[in-house]
């Protein structure tokens, strides 16, 4: 009979551990992972990119989470408040997800992390910051690897601040994000000793601009804030451009306005400073092997929603790591998601009580196709989770 070699002491624990794991894990079928997330519309190129960015790291990981295979459901939910409910129902009751992920829109993912509660379904928001998610609606069972809308409309607020300017004015969509990111925003401008002097709006997805450029351009304000994403900020930022705005009133934006878009955006966007929890050339082994491994599988440029996602799966593998990949341990699985610090390409960050990162956010200039950092806006600012109840 051949023997075994032996094995040190710690050798050997290890080696126990890995068997373990492998044997809960094994025998159990693939978990179900629904991706609901806009495929199409305004904000399409987002949800593709976050689904980009989970898949890299499960794919990183040899294709399974502690030793489970990942089976994906997928629904497009079109940025479409109105068919969320029933869209996320799809993948609680038609497909029998284990998990959810999703979304990007801020309306949209209120309704999933509703469902998600009702049904006690485990659900991973990858970008929506609707404040309500991880505020009075947050929940054992709801996690969010992004941002609330109130954390970078309140570093932008600072770096507005502390550039001195006096008069602000705001232009966004009308609904959860932009209003919400205003808000946090006014809240830091204010503080800061400025005025936001008009919050101008218009419905989502809507991009006729001129209108309220016109009275931008009439009120000669000293500095305008602007929350748009994909390709309503690609519009948005050629149009402020073309308007001959730029020459004459700075615009700032939460880094969505540049991210993932620059290409599409050309020289109008060149120079534009925004705040984000990511930038682009952050020089660390983390970030620019994400970089690199994304850009070597997709044959493009990793962006904020791609880190998103990426760090979704992170965070599903921290808490199935926890119970060896055996999901039933539900308690066990949600408390270790709920205390990891996940390595992120954007720098490591823990979740805050109410399940939202705790993280920094970077003053960005774009140049050329990159969000480029300049320094750190705000160190570790946590959301403050007005209503949770998990604190
Ligand atoms: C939102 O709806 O929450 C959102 C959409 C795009 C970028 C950032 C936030």
């Amino acid at each position: 009979m051949k023997r075994m070699p032996r094995l040190s002491a710690p050798a050997a624990a290890l080696a126990a551990l890995a068997f373990s794991s492998l044997a809960s894990a094994q025998g159990q079928p693939p978990l179900k992972v629904g991706l609901m997330l806009p495929y199409t519309g305004t904000y399409a190129a987002l949800g593709n990119m976050i689904e980009s960015g989970f898949k890299l790291y499960v794919q990183e990981q040899g294709g399974k989470l502690s030793g489970r295979e990942i089976q994906y459901f997928k629904v497009d939910d079109e940025s479409d408040p109105s068919k969320a409910t029933d869209n996320v129902n799809k993948l609680i009751r038609r497909d029998n997800v284990d998990v959810l992920v999703g979304t990007v829109h801020s309306g949209v993912a209120l309704a999933m992390a509703k469902a998600a509660k009702e049904s006690n379904t485990l659900l991973i928001v990858p970008n929506a910051g609707a404040d309500a998610i991880t505020g009075a609606m947050c929940a054992p069972n709801i996690f969010r690897t992004s941002f609330s809308n109130w954390q970078p409309g309140y570093a932008t607020g600072v770096v507005a601040a502390q550039k001195g300017y006096k008069r602000a004015m705001t232009i966004t969509w009308n609904y959860a994000a932009g209003n919400e990111t205003v808000k946090g925003f006014t809240e830091a401008f204010e503080k800061g000793g400025g005025k936001v002097i008009k919050d101008l709006t218009l419905p989502f997805p809507n991009v006729e601009f001129q209108a309220l450029l016109t009275e931008i351009a009439a009120q000669k304000p000293d500095v305008v804030f602007a929350f748009f994403a994909g390709g309503g900020a690609v519009k948005f930022v050629k149009d402020y451009d073309a308007a001959g705005l730029r020459k004459t009133i700075p615009l700032y934006g939460s880094g969505f306005l540049t991210d993932g878009t620059l290409e599409a955006q050309g020289a109008s966007a060149q120079g534009l400073p925004t705040t984000l929890h990511y930038a682009d050339n952050l020089e660390t082994p983390r970030n620019e092997a994400f970089r690199k491994n994304f850009a070597l599988t997709y044959k493009a440029n990793a962006d904020v929603y791609a880190v998103q996602g990426y760090d979704a799966a992170q965070l599903l593998g921290a808490g199935l790591m926890a119970v060896k990949g055996d999901f039933k341990q539900r308690d066990q699985m949600l408390y270790a998601m709920g205390k990891t610090v996940i390595g992120s390409p954007r720098g490591k960050f823990a979740m805050s009580a109410a399940h939202n990162p705790v993280q920094d956010f970077y003053l960005r200039e774009a140049k050329g196709v990159n969000n480029e950092y300049r320094s750190v806006a705000v160190k570790q600012l946590a959301d403050p989770a007005k209503g949770c109840k998990l604190q």
